[in-house]
């Protein structure tokens, strides 16, 4: 069983599977695929300042009518931006970006040597309400455990890179021992899985596309994906993956996948910049 909402640890609900917005085009056509997922029924859309597409964003949230309230609505914090001031100032930044009061989820980017600094900025934001959830992208257990030393309130999220090649399996352990919900980014591997033997013979069996086991098999695991797309009948395709369960065997299966990338190659040594293409 898979619901549509799960609980973060504050209590706030977040959506079991998001819509991504890396390199959605520009302004206009960022505002016109989000007008779309939100009315395909996606509620929670993914963001980040270093996407350049917030202003996009927050036009397809207003063109789709759609209550604010009832969209989960998730920024980034860019690695330029850490500490203190820098983060209150690049928060504010992004709120006028998207035309809106509040964001549900804001993330850090990437690690950084000032986390436990900008941290502190995520803590007095959330406190004042302007962010309803706080969490983290790319950390790895030492990172989540070095911020354990100095935080008043541990990441409600860590959004990390998850796809049958990368299953990454001990983060997965690691954050739900910890309370701590993990979103997938590249959830079906920029397409990487469409070609995998495994998958395709799935598809054949669950009369499913490719993509749907996989965006399946995540939120079997209690992952919560955000895959990427500018085509409607493919924006359409992703979110419909309710009607169906994957066995433990075919779970495990996809599991075997598994090429064992333990994060060391997509979180760079603390303070580097990181250029999300790849
Ligand atoms: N926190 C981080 O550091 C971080 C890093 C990377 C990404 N992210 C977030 O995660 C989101 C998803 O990751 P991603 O965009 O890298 O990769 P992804 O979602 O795994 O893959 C997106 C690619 O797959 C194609 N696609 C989508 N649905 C498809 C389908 N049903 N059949 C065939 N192809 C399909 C898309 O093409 P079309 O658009 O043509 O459909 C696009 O080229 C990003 O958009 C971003 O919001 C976060």
């Amino acid at each position: 069983m898979v619901e549509k909402f799960m609980l973060l640890s504050n209590g706030v609900k977040i959506p079991s599977i998001g819509f991504g917005t890396y390199k959605s085009g520009n302004d206009e056509e960022t505002a016109k695929i989000v007008k779309n997922a939100l009315n395909l029924g996606y509620k929670m859309i993914d963001t980040a300042s270093f996407y350049n597409n917030e202003v996009g964003i927050g036009k397809g949230i207003k063109e789709s009518g759609i209550d604010r309230k009832d969209i989960f609505l998730v920024t980034k914090l860019w690695n330029d931006d850490h500490g203190y001031d820098n983060t209150i100032e690049a928060f504010n930044k992004s709120l006028n970006n998207l035309q809106v009061d509040y964001i549900d989820l804001y993330l850090i980017h990437w690690p950084n040597k000032l986390n436990a600094e900008t941290w502190r900025a995520f803590e007095h934001l959330y406190e004042t309400g302007k962010i309803k959830a706080i969490g983290v992208c790319n950390f790895k257990i030492e990172h989540l455990e070095e911020l354990k030393k100095t935080a008043k309130i541990m990441p409600m999220v860590n959004q990390v890179e998850i796809h049958p090649f990368s299953t990454k399996n001990n983060i997965i352990n690691y954050c739900k021992d910890n309370n701590v919900k993990v979103v997938a980014w590249s959830p079906i591997s920029r397409g990487r899985v469409l070609s995998n033997e495994l998958m395709i013979d799935l598809s054949q069996k669950y009369k499913k596309s490719i993509v749907q086991i996989v965006l399946r098999w995540h939120m079997q695991k209690g992952v919560i994906p955000i895959p990427k797309s500018s085509n409607e009948n493919r924006i359409k395709e992703n979110i419909d993956i309710f009607d169906f369960e994957i066995s433990s065997e075919d779970m495990k299966a996809i599991d075997s996948l598994d090429e064992g990338d333990d994060m060391s190659v997509t979180t760079p040594p603390l303070n580097t910049i990181y250029e999300e293409v790849r």
